[in-house]
């Protein structure tokens, strides 16, 4: 155990942190003899309000409630950007101790990936990595893939919670779910904003504040296109969205694309889709931040 108990004195309740499988699941196991529901938030930290509300939910829908801390190491393509991921975990764990989870998670990197090696789960993605971030960041998700199938037979949940805001890394995790035909229920939870629309992210502490208050306007040029889609074609939307984000020179897009949001596939009209969402990465300085919006009203 990397620390002791954390006791929220408000909740009377305590939350034991974790770095090895065995102790976490003994823990877990002294629970599930009971056959209490449990709930998975797998994380890489640095948390924000989008991982408070996903534990909030896990907190209302099962008994018991782990939360993963582990920055993946295969799941990043840049070197640079795995070296500069923040990794907060003591204020991670005082955020936390707030909502009182039972379990944290937060191992090492031999703990996951020992040195006799994991083996890889075998699943055909598809389209799912040929597309967009699967496109742009070669491998990317199968470190994602790699790491969840590893944390899921780990911590054997009956419910696993991602947000929104990875809208393809969730499909992605749902498509391994089910092919692998692993028993856990995967819920989603809403992208959570900023004031001023930007969507909460671990990498936004690495903005400068003239980049933090530029980056609002990603988020404002995927509105614009939501607000105009019944006046406007897709293709007039898009270019004005990207002349929009790009205007000062301090953001380049690096994709911005409309798909549906059930098969990911591209289209290039609203009517295509009867769900069409607009996906967007956005190369801020040294920071890639990625937000996707759905156009129609209500599916966020
Ligand atoms: O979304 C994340 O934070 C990570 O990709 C995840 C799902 C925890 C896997 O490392």
């Amino acid at each position: 155990m990397i620390s002791h108990l954390r006791k929220n004195e408000h909740l009377n309740k305590e939350m034991q942190v974790f770095d090895t499988i065995k102790e976490l699941q003994a823990a877990i196991s002294i629970q599930k003899g009971t056959s209490k529901k449990v709930g998975f938030v797998p994380t890489m930290g640095a948390l924000h309000k989008g991982h408070l509300s996903l534990v909030e939910l896990a907190l209302k829908e099962n008994e018991v409630v782990v939360v993963s801390i582990f920055v993946n190491p295969t799941q990043f393509n840049n070197p640079d950007d795995l070296k500069n991921y923040p990794r907060t975990l003591e204020s991670d764990l005082e955020l936390l101790k707030d909502l009182s989870p039972d379990f944290v998670f937060a191992p090492a990197v031999d703990e996951i990936y020992p040195a006799k090696g994991i083996v890889k789960p075998a699943v055909n993605l598809g389209l799912l990595e040929k597309t967009m971030e699967g496109k742009h960041r070669p491998c990317h998700f199968n470190g994602v893939v790699q790491v969840v199938a590893r944390l899921f037979e780990i911590v054997q949940p009956d419910k696993a919670y991602f947000g929104s805001k990875d809208f393809q890394q969730l499909a992605v995790i749902k498509e391994m779910t089910r092919q692998l035909k692993l028993p856990i229920e995967i819920a989603s939870g809403e992208t959570i904003r900023d004031a001023d629309g930007l969507a909460m992210s671990s990498r936004n502490v690495l903005l400068s504040a003239e980049q933090r208050s530029e980056a609002s306007g990603i988020s404002k040029a995927l509105f614009y296109i939501r607000d105009n889609w019944k006046v406007k074609s897709a293709a007039e939307l898009c270019s004005e969205a990207i002349r929009r984000i790009e205007k000062n020179g301090l953001m380049k897009v690096e994709y911005l694309e409309l798909a549906d949001s059930n098969t990911l596939e591209t289209i290039h009209s609203f009517d295509q889709s009867p769900v069409p969402r607009i996906f967007t990465a956005v190369q801020v300085g040294k920071v890639r931040l990625i937000d996707n919006i759905g156009i129609i009203k209500g599916d966020d």
